[in-house]
């Protein structure tokens, strides 16, 4: 590491390989330089969801001409980084492993200190590329097609005072919010992935007809599972819902079904988020992973948060997705806060904990 990093921020490339997105981006401090993803989303398309081995192949094959892409579009070459920094976990064991392998030889090669980051975190800190310096403490929702989780952030690299920083106060405990947007997409004979399918058709002439369950909110659940989610019950409501007009020879009303379906996950992530950052004095909401790209999630928030004097921030859609330059951003926050560097023998961690934002 060079005794003194740009005034302007230390330059970091990001390596992410966790699910079926090789993502390398190149950021300088909180400038976003380059955000270069391939996707193997359609070789899983005709499977209804990703297959593990097809995704480490992919990214095989997508690593090099990535990193070279990356690179290009941010002007630099790879031995201008300060820093590497790469997804160590969670995500898919082989998967991982593609993109920890990739940057520990471009950190031995080029003598560079490597840090093996959180994928949670990761989507954290990438809202910094877009507005700002993160507020902390601040509660962020992460809802992907892996995670639905709820965080208390007071440390986005983990390095708070007793090694802590980023806190979870929940999770779901079955299906991630995405994977129920995936599954209710085919249930209703959308392409995958489904979330983006279902917002359109919600979107474009959706009602709100059905009062579909809202996991984990009634009164006996929230004792135990207050700000937990569970959206197994709802995939399964939509699923008997579909199953029984189709019985009686009546048209499914897709659109209405999916803003109906749409509608009971937005309500129950916002409430339970806004009801985590109120119950802990916090002012300042992040949402984060795929599902955040979701246009009724993204105006409830909005609007819900208002009235509770709580505010939002969104990274674009583009940004919420699994890349490269999420990384690169909590890379670079790594450096700016001075952490150590990972040994380079660490580890693909498929079940890395949250709480292990460095390895
Ligand atoms: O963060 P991401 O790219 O990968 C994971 O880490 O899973 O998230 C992908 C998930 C998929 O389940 C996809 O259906 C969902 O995000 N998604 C959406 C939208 N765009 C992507 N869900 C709802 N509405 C959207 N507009
Ligand atoms: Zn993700």
């Amino acid at each position: 590491m060079p005794d003194r990093p740009a005034p302007d921020g230390p330059l970091v490339l990001g390596i992410e390989t966790s699910c079926d997105e090789t993502g390398v981006g190149v950021v300088r401090g909180h400038t976003l330089l380059a955000d270069t993803v391939a996707s193997s989303v359609d070789q899983h398309a005709r499977f209804g969801g990703v297959v593990p081995e097809v995704a480490s192949r992919a990214h095989l094959e997508a690593m090099v001409p990535t990193l070279e892409r990356a690179c290009e579009t941010a002007g630099i070459r790879p031995g201008d980084v300060d820093a590497i920094a790469v997804t160590s976990g969670p995500g898919l064991a082989g998967a991982l492993l593609v993109g920890v392998a990739s940057a520990k030889a471009l950190a031995l090669a080029l003598g560079k200190p490597l840090y093996g980051v959180n994928h949670l975190s990761a989507h954290v800190a990438v809202d910094q590329l877009e507005h700002g310096s993160l507020p902390e403490p601040c509660l962020a929702l992460l809802v992907s097609g892996g995670h639905s989780s709820l965080l208390r952030v007071t440390d986005v690299t983990g390095g708070g005072a007793d090694g802590g920083g980023v806190d979870p106060m929940g999770a779901t405990i079955d299906d991630a919010a995405g994977e129920a947007f995936d599954k209710v997409a085919r249930v209703l004979g959308l392409p995958f992935p489904g979330g983006p399918h279902i917002d359109r058709a919600a979107r474009e002439g959706g009602t709100v007809t059905i009062d579909f369950p809202r996991g984990l909110t009634g009164r006996r659940d929230l004792e135990r599972h207050r700000f937990d989610f569970s959206f197994s019950g709802l995939k399964t409501a939509v699923a008997r819902w579909v199953e029984a007009r189709e019985r009686s020879g009546e048209p499914v009303p897709v659109a209405d079904v999916a803003a109906s379906f749409q509608e009971a996950v937005c309500d129950v992530l916002v409430r339970k988020a806004l009801d985590a950052a109120t119950s802990d004095g916090i002012e300042d909401l992040l949402i984060g992973g795929g599902v955040a790209a979701n246009s009724r999630l993204r105006a409830m928030a909005v609007e819900r948060a208002a009235a509770a004097g709580v505010r939002v921030r969104v990274p674009r859609p583009g940004l919420c997705t699994d890349n490269g330059a999420m990384v690169a951003a909590l890379g670079a926050e790594m450096v700016a806060r001075g952490r150590t560097p990972s040994a380079l023998d660490l580890p693909a961690d498929s079940s890395q904990p949250v709480t292990t934002v460095l390895v």
